[in-house]
């Protein structure tokens, strides 16, 4: 993901997520040198995702595939990108955390042999009311 890229990705973004990520959130993800990955599909962006590494765990802070192309094995087969480039950067353990409620990406990275290990209270902003962070962990 790159600068030229931006305004497809928010606009994705919007389609994707109830709280979505604005432009300028990706912008600043990418200045600060977190990794930006798209999925493409005969040059078509179907998917995307920003990971940040600290140290050797590397955080996945957004993952989405297009509505309208989801549970068609799209985020799986980027998720495994992600863990193949994570390996070559000697990162032992990818951490994220997800929504309480976002019962199909919980169900997506149980999938993918994520554990819960923690839950942050209240971390999100809902529509009624905050709403808790699952913090979920997975060994590379
Ligand atoms: C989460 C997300 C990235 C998964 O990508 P995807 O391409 O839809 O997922 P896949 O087709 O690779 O699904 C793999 C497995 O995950 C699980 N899964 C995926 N979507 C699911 C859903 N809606 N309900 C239940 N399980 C689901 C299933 O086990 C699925 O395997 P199956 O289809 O053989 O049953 C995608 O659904 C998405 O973009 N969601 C909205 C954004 C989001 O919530 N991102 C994560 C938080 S940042």
């Amino acid at each position: 993901m790159t600068e030229a890229d931006l305004n497809a990705v928010a606009d994705a973004e919007q389609r994707i997520h109830r709280f979505p990520w604005t432009r300028g959130n990706f912008a600043d993800s990418l200045a600060a040198g977190h990794g930006g990955w798209l999925a493409l599909e005969e040059g078509r962006m179907v998917g995307y995702a920003v990971t940040m590494q600290v140290v050797d765990e590397i955080h996945l802070l957004n993952i989405s595939v297009l509505p309208e192309l989801q549970r068609g094995g799209r985020g799986s087969a980027l998720l495994l990108q992600l863990s193949g480039l994570t390996r070559n950067q000697a990162a032992t353990r990818i951490l994220l955390e997800v929504r309480d409620g976002n019962v199909a990406a919980r169900s997506f990275y149980q999938r993918h042999g994520f554990d819960e290990i923690g839950r942050r209270r209240d971390y999100y902003q809902g529509h009624e009311g905050r709403e808790d962070a699952i913090v979920m962990a997975r060994d590379i």
